[in-house]
């Protein structure tokens, strides 16, 4: 590869011996809240990402330092134990897998630096997890596939981040591919890569700089509201294990009378079959028809599902008013983080400008934005 360098940040902590890796955080054009109900996504790597440097020391313990938070933290491995809240929970969740899965790890140091900006919805997380579990993969010569990799980066989020997340954010960020975007069955884990071509149009995220607390508590709730609803579900119809299996008629004869979850469980089932359709489109090279699945998406997650908040309902409703904005809506877990927008190029100043000045004026908040190209996965870059 080659193309990706150290940044200057770690260059101190880099010897003959240090390993590093360069992990990236990501996109997703559609297909939200999808994952953990075995339906597809379709996200892609992007042009910010974490780097994780290691190398070996003696003895057993982990010398742990986070170049962003200017802090080391030094943990015997037979101590470690999730810090909720803290960088290192990450770093110690996925040293928990390695040795759950019966690797032997002995003492080692780590650095860690990263530009995915952190609680924006673009899974700095993740990119922590698979870049540590690339990195130990390599020290311990322990020669995990990187789907395995995927799933023991998304097990250390689970147990040790406390959020029962689905797989999209690892897998993304372990498969990404440099100008593609991966269409990923998250029943199979089979996936395929689509070129996207998106000609006079770019991608743009606008962050609502909200990091909202409950994401990671009301993240949870939806996916127990969408096992609750398939359980309904599953009484008449015993071929339905995940909203995957299910239909929109399934949905409205066995959950019509719960409110609540009806509305929760028609999303998901109505996003699944979307993100099909929107492949379509892409393939027809129709991006017009795609972005109005986006609008549609944001509509859903925000009415139904219920995990936008005002700033992304008002960076969507404003750019609506563009018709150079073919599409847009909330991206990732939700209750704040960045929207994400195809626009075409020659509007993404003055919409900027525009926007910046409202968003202010009527959130209250300074609006950042993102430029966003699609980069490769997971690699060694020394
Ligand atoms: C977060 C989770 C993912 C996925 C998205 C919503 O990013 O980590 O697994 O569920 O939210 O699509």
């Amino acid at each position: 590869m080659g193309e990706y360098r150290i940044p200057d940040q770690l260059k101190q902590f880099v010897t003959d011996n240090t390993i590093v890796v360069r992990s990236p955080g990501r996109i997703n054009l559609i297909g939200e809240h999808t994952d953990y109900n075995n339906g597809f996504v379709l996200p892609a790597a992007i042009d910010k990402a974490v780097y994780v440097t290691i190398e070996q020391v003696s003895g057993t313990k982990l010398f742990l330092h986070s170049v962003d938070f200017n802090e080391t933290v030094e943990i015997e491995l037979n101590a470690i134990k999730p810090v909720p809240g803290h960088w290192s929970t990450y770093i110690l969740g996925v040293v928990d897998q390695f040795l759950q899965k019966g690797k032997q790890i002995g003492g080692f140091k780590l650095s860690i630096y990263g530009d995915v900006p952190l609680g924006a919805g673009l899974s700095s997380s993740a990119a922590v997890e698979c870049a540590v579990a690339f990195a130990l993969n390599e020290l311990l010569n322990a020669r995990f596939s990187r789907k395995e990799l995927a799933l023991m980066a998304q097990a250390a989020e689970h147990t040790y981040a406390g959020v029962k997340c689905g797989i999209m954010d690892q897998f993304a960020s372990l498969f990404g591919k440099k100008d593609h975007v991966i269409r990923l069955d998250c029943r199979s884990l089979e996936y395929e890569y689509f070129p996207l071509e998106l000609g006079e149009y770019v991608i743009v995220l606008f962050d609502t700089m909200v990091k909202h607390s409950l994401a990671s508590s009301e993240y949870n709730i939806r996916r127990s509201q969408c096992e609750e609803g398939v359980m309904l579900i599953g009484q008449n119809y015993s071929s339905v294990h995940s909203l995957r299996d299910a239909t929109i008629e399934m949905v409205n004869e066995c959950i019509g009378e719960f409110e609540t979850a009806h509305r929760r469980c028609k999303y998901v089932v109505e996003e699944i079959d979307r993100l099909q359709k929107g492949c379509k489109d892409l393939e027809r090279g129709d991006l017009k028809a795609f972005g109005q699945k986006m609008y549609a998406t944001h509509e859903g997650l925000s009415k139904d599902y219920e995990v936008s908040c005002k700033e992304l309902d008002y960076l969507v409703e404003y750019v609506k008013q563009y018709h150079m904005v073919i599409g847009a809506r909330m991206m990732g877990g939700g209750f704040g983080g960045c929207t994400i927008n195809i626009i075409k190029k020659d509007l993404v100043e003055e919409l900027v400008n525009d926007l910046t000045v409202a968003y202010l004026k009527n959130m209250g908040k300074e609006l950042k934005h993102y430029m966003v190209n699609i980069e490769d996965g997971t690699s060694i870059i020394n």
